[in-house]
């Protein structure tokens, strides 16, 4: 690759995000011990609303967005890591805090650098990405919890978005009856693809019920928020778990602790950019273990890095269905 690449920067202009795609030389890059080729990155919702500005996501200015990156090692001042190794960052405050993926090159640190596991390549990687990263941890939250033990049905919010739809798929993959929650019925075909047994629309679950609903799912995966939130819990039976990491719909929880000290209800919070390396490891194993059943071909649309600004809106209106790869070299 020549000395030059390009990358997207956001910047701030008059309190507005603007992002520029702009040639950058080596010495623009962050230190770090891990220089990237990067090859492929992904679009998730916390990317849009970083690009549309419509979120308060970029701790630092200028940035180099983009949370997640996957592409193969071009230098190394680390041990672990060496020139073509192919490899994967997810979080570790990429695109927040810290140069990210929207860019042909990056530099980081080496503890948040994960080999690719085998089975998966960087564009594939990049089609599970931060979102199907945290559906695995969400599923694993629920797994460590003993939850996916029992035969009831498990409900998944935002179904047709990014994080809903890898974890419709490893939930069936699991073996789980599945009810995918969605706004858009326009795409049940899709979700039953995925492995969802039924469809509940996202209205439902968004209605104000009692605080004590009659008992129906093991437990859920979450990435709506809000009432919904509340619902799902309102709703889950004795001893089950709702895995929450989204505020899709809204960020307060308009809820009562009845199912929790009733219930023995668990709300299990999941974070994926703080992830302890172990856990992400366990994440893509699982990953992996269920690649064919992830339908990443029926999952995943490709969109060129020149062309991400002008598409980024889409995830926040909530227009995308599954998951966004975006080609760096596009
Ligand atoms: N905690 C973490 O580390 C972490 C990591 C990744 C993502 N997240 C969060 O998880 C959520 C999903 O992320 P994503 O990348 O999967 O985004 P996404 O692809 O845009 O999916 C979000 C889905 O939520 C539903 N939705 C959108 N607007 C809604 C509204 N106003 N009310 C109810 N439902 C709505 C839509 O699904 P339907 O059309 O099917 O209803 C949409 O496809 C986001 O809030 C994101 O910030 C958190």
């Amino acid at each position: 690759m020549a000395d030059t690449f390009t990358a997207l920067v956001a910047e701030q202009a008059d309190g507005r995000t603007v992002v520029k795609r702009t040639p950058l030389e080596e010495a623009a890059l962050p230190p770090g011990d891990v220089t990237i080729d990067v090859a492929y990155s992904s679009l998730n919702y916390k990317d849009g609303l970083a690009l549309t500005g419509r979120g308060k996501v970029i701790r630092k200015w200028p940035m180099v967005p983009g949370i997640d990156l996957a592409g193969r090692v071009r230098a190394s001042t680390s041990g672990r890591f060496k020139p073509g190794d192919a490899v994967l960052v997810t979080g570790n405050g990429l695109g927040v805090s810290t140069w990210g993926g929207y860019s042909q090159r990056a530099r980081v640190k080496e503890s948040a650098v994960l080999p690719i596991p085998p089975g998966l390549d960087a564009r594939t990687s990049m089609a599970i990405g931060t979102a199907g990263f945290t559906a695995a941890l969400c599923v694993m939250a629920l797994q460590d919890h003993g939850t996916l033990k029992t035969d009831r049905e498990f409900v998944v919010t935002g179904a047709a978005g990014g994080v809903g739809s890898i974890a419709v798929a490893l939930l069936a993959a699991l073996g789980r009856k599945v009810v995918a929650s969605t706004g858009r019925t326009a795409e049940a075909d899709y979700l039953r693809k995925l492995g969802a047994a039924d469809i509940i629309g996202r209205d439902v679950l968004a209605q104000k019920g009692p605080p004590l609903a009659s008992e129906r799912w093991g437990g859920g995966v979450d990435t709506v928020g809000g009432q919904t939130l509340v619902t799902l819990c309102s709703q889950t039976a004795y001893r089950g778990a709702v895995a929450a990491c989204g505020l899709a719909g809204g960020s307060d929880f308009p809820g009562t602790v009845f199912p929790f000290i009733l219930r023995n209800v668990a709300l299990l919070g999941c974070d994926s950019d703080m992830t302890p390396n172990d856990e992400r490891k366990r994440a893509w194993k699982l990953l992996v273990d269920h690649v064919g059943k992830l339908h990443l071909d029926e999952v995943t649309q490709e969109v060129p890095m020149s062309q991400l600004v002008e598409f980024a809106p889409r995830i926040v209106d909530g227009q995308v269905r599954g998951r966004v790869v975006v080609n760096v070299n596009g």
